[in-house]
């Protein structure tokens, strides 16, 4: 795992350690994120490494409830007071995601640049649980940063392949030089177009049939 101490380091300096309210980057990155969701509304969602709710503020435009599951306690006390008008609907929780396993299912699972800090073992611990929640329907969407960090014990591409290892193909997504974004639907699920009648469906007959 990525030195406990650097996140120490990271939540010491600032309320707002990686920018995320200040960077253009980061802003257009959340918007991108929730403009790729597939579906206009989700029930249950869950938000791994969820720091200070920058992107938690914006899921709870599209989800229900949403469960943040985040390592440091100063991130979370940060997202509390961020989205204390939305208490009723955000459960936090802090949590080391080396060890934690979800006791529940999501129909949404966000990990927004967090799974390239965790060694072999508890990425691919996780890898499985996140499997298991997309066996149980959940869609699964995946951000990571592709330029190298000392801190980062995978490059963003490399995550997204094991999630495609895991997952199979993104059915969506978003990708330039700094950014990949990937959208992973549970199999079977037709494309919101289809669903939303305005393009066939892949077992409808020819038209006219
Ligand atoms: C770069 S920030 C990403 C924040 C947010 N997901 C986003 O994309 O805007 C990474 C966050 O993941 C958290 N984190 C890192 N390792 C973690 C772990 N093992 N368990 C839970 N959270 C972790 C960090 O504390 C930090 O708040």
């Amino acid at each position: 795992m990525t030195d406990p101490a650097y996140f120490e380091r990271m939540y010491a300096r600032s309320d707002d350690p990686w920018g995320f309210d200040d960077h253009f980057y980061e802003r257009r990155k959340r918007e991108l994120t929730v403009a790729a969701l597939p579906r206009a509304r989700f029930v249950s969602a869950l938000e791994l490494g969820s720091s200070t709710g920058a992107l938690t503020e914006q899921l709870l435009a599209r989800v229900d409830r949403i469960h943040c599951v985040e390592l440091h306690p100063r991130g979370v006390e940060i997202a509390r007071r961020r989205l204390v008008a939305d208490s009723d609907r955000v459960r936090f929780e802090v949590a080391d995601l080396i060890t934690w396993t979800p006791g529940e299912t999501y129909d949404l699972v966000v990990a927004s640049e967090v799974l390239y800090y965790l060694d072999a073992e508890p990425l691919a611990r996780a890898l499985g649980w996140i499997r298991d929640q997309h066996l149980a329907g959940a869609t699964v969407v995946a951000v990571d940063w592709r330029h190298p960090v000392d801190e980062h014990r995978w490059s963003g591409d490399e995550i997204h392949r094991r999630l495609t290892e895991v997952l199979s193909t993104a059915s969506g997504g978003y990708r330039d030089t700094d950014v990949t974004i990937e959208i992973f639907e549970p199999a079977g699920v037709e494309s919101v177009a289809v669903r939303d009648g305005l393009a066939p469906s892949a077992t409808d007959g020819p038209s006219g049939e």
